[in-house]
């Protein structure tokens, strides 16, 4: 029986020039349950191959049966090309359901701190995990660090504002603009380790009970970030970060230029499949019609997890595998570059 959700578009919104929003609901009541921070999978057809892309979720689960994820248009986009330009109210979009693992679970006992960094259409799941912690944790605080090129590409502006006044004790913003157009009194520059450390220096007096970190946006403002936590010696399990597109291998990675055999055990079944150096196991393995369970394909939601039974593997982005899932040598193969000869994956029966 497929999992797959029937979603009906009730409204878009232009939420920047280049962003929109778009709430949905699902076509039969099917449940569309979810955690703050997850995301939805849509699934579409791009000129007779099946594509599918991660959209987190930016409303709350209060909002349901409705749904909204926003998405960031890009031009020549494949998402922007095959899904979004004909996109109108009373449309359907296939989805799987809310999957991933960037969330956060309120207790209206807990006080904390959530520190949350987001650049761009990173800010989608802060989104969700600040309005349900601002709803339900009246003792603990928020403070976002919100990365943008100029006032006109802030995402959620006024949604933002208009918590901020309403939990003016609990929740705090910073908007950072690298080209801010106007006269513009709040923080100027990209979010890197310079403004991270004038940022969370200015903040500190606010910080209350635990201190959670919430990272989302382009990979180097992340990496910046996690290096100065580390140096702060925050502790890693309270430093959350999504991933929220396939990084793609760039020359820095090291894997020598070749294509490699590798097998892939299905079933009890032995399949060999020889894998481009740009082309990750998961990709080939489907390409060649192997049913491999996957939903996100970027490292996300672990549907594609297999064990590495020999050789090695250029592994992108695994957060959704846990440090004891790596030592016992799991990996995802939709984010898994074969680097060696001999590479044997084995999907057992259990996925
Ligand atoms: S398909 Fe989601 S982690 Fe691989």
């Amino acid at each position: 029986m497929t999992n797959h959700l029937n979603l009906i578009v009730d409204e878009i919104v232009n939420e920047t020039h280049d962003t929109i929003s778009i709430l949905l609901h699902e076509k039969d009541n099917r449940d569309l349950s979810f955690l703050p921070g997850q995301f939805l999978t849509f699934i579409f057809d791009a000129d007779g191959i099946e594509t599918r892309r991660g959209y987190s979720i930016w409303t709350t689960p209060d909002d349901l049966p409705q749904v909204g994820v926003a998405i960031k248009k890009f031009k020549d986009g494949v998402t922007t090309k095959y899904l979004l330009e004909s996109l109108k109210v009373g449309d359907s979009i296939t989805s799987l359901p809310p999957l991933g693992n960037f969330t956060v679970e309120t207790n209206q006992e807990n006080e904390r701190t959530l520190v949350m960094f987001g650049a761009g259409s990173g800010i989608t799941p802060l989104m969700s995990h600040l309005q349900a912690i601002l709803k339900y944790e009246p003792k603990s605080k928020v403070i976002l660090f919100y990365g943008n090129h100029d006032e006109d590409s802030i995402i959620f502006y006024d949604k933002l504002n208009s918590l901020q006044k309403k939990y003016s004790d609990n929740f705090f913003i910073e908007h950072c603009l690298s080209k801010p157009k106007r006269n513009w009194n709040g923080v100027h520059g990209r979010i890197d380790s310079v403004k991270s450390i004038e940022l969370l220096d200015k903040y500190k007096t606010h910080f209350t009970g635990q201190v959670e970190y919430y990272l989302c946006g382009p990979e180097e403002m992340m990496q910046t970030v996690m290096n100065i936590l580390k140096e702060r010696n925050v502790d890693r399990k309270n430093i959350h970060r999504e991933i929220y597109t396939t990084k793609v291998l760039d020359e820095t990675d090291e894997i020598e230029e070749k294509e490699r055999e590798v097998t892939i055990i299905l079933q009890g079944e032995r399949h060999k499949v020889l894998v481009m150096p740009n082309e990750t196991i998961l990709e080939k393995a489907l390409e060649q019609g192997l049913e491999i369970p996957n939903s996100c394909q970027f490292g996300n939601c672990s549907t594609c997890k297999a064990k590495l039974l020999s050789g090695k593997l250029k592994l992108v982005e695994q957060t959704a595998l846990s440090e004891e899932d790596i030592k016992q040598g799991f990996c995802l193969t939709c984010v898994g570059y074969p680097a060696s000869d001999n590479v044997v994956i084995l999907y057992e029966d259990m996925f």
